[in-house]
């Protein structure tokens, strides 16, 4: 069973690779509508307050654990359990990150596959096919089921070309793409008439939001789901970084781009959210609040663009050529959590473990589209405000309480040899041990 294990070749690859799990459909939707909902920009600095103070100690302890054992989520928590009750409590833990994490694929898959659609209509009436774009703009289950198939299809191909030609290729392509889009897409809609009002609604702050219980929960949710914590997709690519890098530079820069994407997609999304309500679309819902989630990128902004005449089919093609590429990356770093599992623990070659564990995940995927309205909610509800918060807490637990302290100083050492004197030693290991579990679950019990 002694396969090679993978490793990225650069900083700069572990950087793409990482920065791709964490920049999704999360910050490109979730964060700019989560803000605009909760106050503006008060919302943005609970966030940000949240994923500095909370989020990144949370994912330095998965690129510790992961870079520490070289191994596997389950292998990983295991070596660091020091009896038979907390290996047994780290076979848990593991486990339950593979099943959240193939959950949220499977959500994430219905998702992605409206962004491929959307993008191919702007495709297909660029062409003038009228029939083709209504019926790839026509939410119904048959098209949901061909779109989820292709695009776990393409996360499969990545994941079966393994680490650096995989994960490491794709992810370096397609992030520098992300960003490039994204800043052209918002220096084009900022001019839109209607779009200072949306500036405004995003940056100026409402403070009077800021002790709100649910402020402090979305923003939390938002920070752990973002930066992909919980589920082991960190550990695992923690686990294919090399030994001579220094671990809390790259984790706080995986942190910023992170959070950076957020902020600056917020300048993309609510400019054009007030734009398109400047140009008569309908953009809050019957309470008053501002239509979020899956409505607002199928049908908000699509409507924007018809409004822009021929520019608007370029913007919606680059938008959904966005959306697409940020899920994808996203998506690969979840599938690679049970695989790496399947390859280290029962031996499969990648390829079938990338294969099977596809197809299982795609007919979890079928099975809530065609059951969408019971089962959607209740999965992402499930594994991204249930399973996820409790899975972070589990993770600090391990570091910060099973671990021992001179093990983890003595991993951390290993490309940041004078980690002891500075500030992050001072101050991390009383972060992950206090404040980020006792934070977490009492967030999670409001
Ligand atoms: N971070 C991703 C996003 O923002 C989602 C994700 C969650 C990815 C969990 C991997 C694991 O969309």
């Amino acid at each position: 069973m002694a396969t090679p294990r993978g490793e990225f070749s650069s900083r700069f690859g572990f950087l793409m690779a990482a920065s791709g799990s964490a920049v999704g459909l999360g910050n490109i939707w979730g964060f700019p509508t989560n803000a605009a909902s909760n106050g503006g920009a008060a919302f943005l600095f609970v966030y940000l307050l949240l994923a500095f103070a909370l989020a990144y100690p949370a994912l330095m302890a998965e690129l510790i654990i992961g870079r520490n054992a070289r191994a596997n989520g389950i292998t990983a928590l295991r070596s660091i359990a020091s009896g038979r009750k907390s290996r047994i409590a780290a076979s848990l833990v593991g486990f339950s990150g593979i099943v959240t994490v193939s959950l949220i694929l499977s959500f994430y898959a219905i998702v992605s596959g409206w962004m491929i659609a959307h993008f191919l209509d702007a495709v297909a009436r660029m062409l003038e096919m009228q029939k083709v774009a209504d019926w790839l703009t026509t939410d119904e289950s048959t098209r949901n089921s061909i779109f989820v198939v292709l695009f776990m299809t393409m996360t499969v191909f990545i994941i079966t070309a393994g680490v650096r030609n995989g994960i490491e290729k794709w992810a370096s392509r397609l992030m520098p793409s992300l960003i490039a889009i994204l800043i052209l897409l918002i220096i084009y809609v900022i001019t839109l008439p209607g779009a200072a009002d949306g500036l405004r609604a995003y940056l100026v702050p409402d403070f009077s939001r800021i002790t709100d219980p649910a402020l402090l929960v979305d923003a939390m949710g938002q920070a752990f789901f973002s930066l992909s914590l919980g589920v082991g997709t960190m550990l695992i690519y923690g686990s294919y970084i090399s030994k001579d890098e220094n671990l809390p530079v790259t984790g706080s820069l995986v942190a910023l781009l992170d959070i950076g994407i957020a902020v600056i997609a917020g300048l993309l999304i609510l400019p054009a959210m007030y734009a398109a309500l400047a140009s008569g679309v309908e953009i809050f819902d019957l309470d008053g609040n501002l239509i979020a989630g899956p409505g607002l990128i199928v049908s908000v902004l699509p409507a924007l663009f018809s409004t822009m005449g021929g520019i608007g089919l370029f913007v919606a093609f680059a938008f959904f050529l966005l959306m697409t590429i940020a899920s994808l990356t996203s998506s690969i770093s979840m599938l690679e959590v049970p695989v790496a599992y399947g390859v280290e623990h029962h031996g499969f070659k990648r390829k079938w473990a990338a294969l099977g564990i596809g197809i299982v995940i795609t007919i979890i995927s079928l099975i809530i589209v065609f059951n969408f309205d019971p089962l959607f909610d209740m999965v992402v509800t499930f594994t991204t405000e249930v399973s996820q918060p409790l899975l972070g807490f589990a993770f600090c637990i391990f570091v910060a309480w099973i671990w021992r302290r001179n093990d983890i100083l003595q991993e951390i050492k290993q490309g940041c040899p004078d980690v002891e004197n500075g500030l992050f030693w001072k101050i991390w290991p009383f972060y992950v041990k206090f404040i980020c579990p006792v934070a977490i679950l009492t967030v999670y019990f409001q």
